[in-house]
């Protein structure tokens, strides 16, 4: 049975007494919380991973970077490595964010060495993938999702991919309060699911975590996640809110 998953997407947000007061908050929500099988992830900016790690050691979450380099040491000014992360104990690491292809040009190859950074590192990439508004409205958002990721995912191995989780972000949807209906979010997952079953099997696709993100909030998670393809969320300004998050964590 492949994992539900609720990650946390902070993206550039919090100052660090905010960011702790969220965290303890979503930390002690989650020890009363019916998460069902779900696993939720808190994706913080990288000057908060220290202490949401220490926060996670002794509570029911994992915790995620959202950018690395893709090398584990060097002359990179400004830029953290997967190594550092690792001894951090961060599970999971968001890669091809459609705001990083977009603000910092990151290409298909790039994206796939920081793939093959984070699993040499032992860390689950979250692949984001998805189209703009005009490549949805030529009809040709499945061959951009397709491409997306034949280019940076599917030179890996079987047991290598099995570590991957695939976020389907229709970019039309991030932060514009428009969200992908359940129809929308459901044939693009099953599309990527028949992809990934193609490229390897039916077993690694059925194994593998697809989430959907795009302005899912409280009000629209359950809908969103009773689709059968459909396995959690990757959850952007939602995330900020305890109560709203934990909603959406409990909404399976
Ligand atoms: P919003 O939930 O704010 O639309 O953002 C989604 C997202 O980009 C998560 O990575």
């Amino acid at each position: 049975m492949r994992k539900q998953i609720v990650a946390g997407n902070w993206k550039m947000n919090k100052t660090f007494s905010e960011a702790e007061i969220l965290i303890t908050e979503i930390a002690d929500a989650l020890d009363e919380a019916d998460l069902k099988n779900a696993e939720v992830v808190l994706c913080p900016p990288a000057l908060y991973l220290e202490m949401t790690t220490d926060v996670a050691f002794e509570s029911n979450f994992k915790v995620g970077a959202q950018n690395i380099y893709p090398e584990d040491s060097g002359a990179f000014t400004g830029e953290i490595s997967p190594l550092m992360l690792k001894e951090l104990n961060v599970s999971y690491c968001i890669v091809g964010h459609s705001e990083r292809r977009k603000y910092f040009n990151e290409s298909h190859e790039f994206l796939k060495r920081k793939v093959d950074s984070l699993l040499k590192n032992n860390i689950s990439p979250i692949f984001c993938c998805g189209e703009v508004l005009p490549e949805r409205e030529a009809n040709r958002h499945f061959d951009v999702v397709k491409n997306q990721l034949e280019e940076s995912l599917f030179h890996l191995p079987e047991e290598e991919f099995m570590k991957i989780v695939v976020a389907y972000e229709p970019v039309w949807a991030i932060g514009t309060g428009v969200t992908a209906s359940k129809e929308q979010a459901q044939e693009m997952h099953s599309f990527i699911r028949g992809l990934i079953s193609s490229k390897y099997d039916t077993t690694t696709a059925d194994e593998t975590t697809i989430l959907y993100g795009g302005s899912c909030n409280g009000k629209n998670a359950a809908e969103l996640f009773s689709q059968p393809d459909v396995d959690g969320g990757l959850i952007g300004g939602a995330s900020l809110k305890a109560e709203e998050f934990l909603q959406i964590a409990t909404s399976f």
